[in-house]
């Protein structure tokens, strides 16, 4: 079974205007293999300058980083998924460990919201990923399964068929500390099983799944050609045109 690859950078707060556009002007530009799907997780101010740079060329998306639960109403400050339809932004990064730790989401508001982008066909990059003590007491697998259970295992077939998925452990982010290709095919092989005992094996079979945390150029090839590794979701490397390229060129 042939899936998607994807490379999908995720900018967090980084970035001004220039360099964003600069930025998504030169990935666009380059000459990316056909296979592969770049995907740029841009701050939401910047969502219509990256729009522009891309939309000329093929195999490269934009995502926000957020949306709200809610259609629309009084939430100062926030986006939602039908904003982000009306600005054709077809992805989503929804889930991500920042926002569980800094913004208290848990599992169900986050089904919400995959829920709410889904209606307004905006597709979630859902994060799930566990926190080193949980890793070191060997419990990793069951804290994933869990965030699996309490959100995007409540979808619909339909509906998780246009989900992608990025694992990325907590210890592994932004810390240079990157898990090791067997125990990212380990955990992609227990979501990919997970999967499949909810929707069957066709539909397991076609959903991406990303590994993100502390991806760099010099591990990605590595990671990338794990079975159930369809990608990566790229924080730091992402920023830097060359490294992120490279990245894209790591399949
Ligand atoms: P990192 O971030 O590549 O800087 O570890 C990954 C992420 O948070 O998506």
């Amino acid at each position: 079974m042939s899936r998607m690859k994807i490379a999908a950078g995720n900018w967090k707060m980084n970035t001004n205007l220039e360099e964003a556009s600069q930025l998504a002007n030169i990935i666009a530009a380059y000459q990316r293999p056909d296979d592969v799907v770049t995907i740029l997780g841009v701050p939401a101010v910047f969502l219509a300058e990256a729009q522009k740079s891309s939309k000329n060329y093929s195999n490269i998306y934009i995502a926000a980083q957020n949306c709200h639960q809610k259609e629309s109403g009084a939430y100062t400050g926030e986006i939602s998924a039908a904003m982000l339809a009306s600005m054709e932004v077809p992805y989503v990064i929804l889930g991500h460990s920042e926002r569980r730790a800094y913004c208290n989401e848990d599992d169900a508001l986050i089904l919400e919201k995959c829920l709410m982008a889904l209606k307004h066909n905006v597709k979630p990059i859902y994060c799930c990923g566990e926190p080193l003590e949980i890793r070191d007491s060997n419990n990793h697998i069951k804290h994933v399964s869990q965030q699996l259970e309490d959100s995007i295992l409540n979808l619909s077939l339909e509906q998780i068929l246009q989900i992608i998925i990025a694992y990325e452990p907590v210890w592994a982010i932004g810390t240079g500390r990157t898990a090791t290709p067997e125990q990212a095919q380990e955990m992609h092989q227990e979501i990919r099983k997970k999967l499949k005992e909810r929707y069957g094996e066709d539909v397991a079979d076609r959903i991406p799944i990303l590994y993100g945390g502390s991806v760099k150029p010099k591990n990605a090839e590595a990671i990338f050609s794990q079975k159930d590794v369809d990608g990566g979701l790229v924080g730091g490397a992402s920023l830097k045109a060359d490294s992120f390229l490279k990245i894209i060129d790591s399949f």
